[in-house]
């Protein structure tokens, strides 16, 4: 799908960029819009010439959640046979890595969509919350399970049941986001920092990513081990000997990506 009506795809060198772009909705996530970024990051990771993705929103808002006037006629078999926000879940099987830059509000689904992504960076102007309960219902791609995870079980409860939103200083304090930048230089410093990571081996990347995804599956002794055996097969890389070679000589290193 290259048609896209409800984001904008761009490609910085190895970067790609995915913008929201339903600016009357502060960015709702309809179901155009989740086919159309799934469509877009799927292409993306499958893209020998991009390396690290970027997705963000506007000034105001990064997301406000799920469109709540689509969905609110939905009845139970509706959404259960549709498997109803499912898809969502395919960002969260991407290869390689995917940063979200927020600002503004990123509720909900939106504050969701941001835990689907592997770093998290956040305007000083940042909002995150899950008001779902204001709603009547609870959060459906993850939110209770996924900033349970982040920020433990208190904060995320009391967020959760309140349905409060909380700044970005707070979300740095809890361990939501990695960092905080000034809102005008959130997209510049967002691709920067994907660059950077499109710049490392692939492979390497691809697996680091793994590998730390895998602490939130397993237990400590099948983490390390899956990381020692990933560590090992870094060695059948070309990177792995190019890398090494650069330090020793003194030189940046020039990652063929094999
Ligand atoms: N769905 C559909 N439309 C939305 C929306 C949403 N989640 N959030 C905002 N909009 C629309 C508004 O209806 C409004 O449209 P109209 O101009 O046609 O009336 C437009 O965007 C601008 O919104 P506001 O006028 O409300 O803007 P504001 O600055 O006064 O308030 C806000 C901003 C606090 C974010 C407020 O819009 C809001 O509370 N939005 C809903 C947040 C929410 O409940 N999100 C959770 C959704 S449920 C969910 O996400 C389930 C899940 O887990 C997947």
């Amino acid at each position: 799908m290259t048609d896209y009506e409800t984001i904008l795809v761009e490609r910085k060198g190895r970067v790609g960029l995915i913008t929201l772009n339903r600016p009357k909705a502060l960015n709702a996530l309809n179901s155009r819009l989740m086919n159309e970024v799934v469509a877009a990051a799927t292409g993306f990771d499958r893209d020998p010439e991009i390396g690290a993705m970027v997705i963000t929103g506007s000034e105001k808002a990064f997301a406000a959640g799920a469109d709540i006037k689509e969905m609110q006629e939905n009845h139970f078999p509706d959404v259960y046979l549709d498997d109803w926000l499912g898809p969502w879940d395919r960002l969260g099987q991407l290869r390689k890595p995917v940063i979200a830059a927020v600002a503004g509000y990123a509720l909900g689904g939106g504050c969701e969509l941001a835990m689907l992504c592997d770093v998290l960076l956040a305007a000083d102007t940042a909002k995150f919350g899950q008001p779902e309960i204001k709603l009547g219902v609870i959060p459906g791609i993850g939110g209770s399970q996924r900033l349970t995870r982040a920020i433990g079980k208190a904060k995320a409860m009391e967020l959760c049941l309140t349905g409060r939103m909380m700044g970005a200083e707070e979300a740095e304090r809890a361990g939501l986001v990695s960092r905080i930048v000034p809102a005008a230089e959130l997209l510049a410093d967002a691709l920067a920092t994907a660059e950077t990571i499109a710049a490392m081996s692939l492979p390497a990347a691809v697996m680091m990513k793994e590998s730390v995804n895998r602490a939130f599956e397993t237990t400590l002794a099948e983490g390390v081990r899956f990381e020692r055996r990933l560590f090992h097969a870094a060695f059948a890389t070309a990177d792995q000997k190019e890398g090494m070679a650069a330090f020793a000589e003194k030189r940046p290193p020039s990652f063929q990506n094999r």
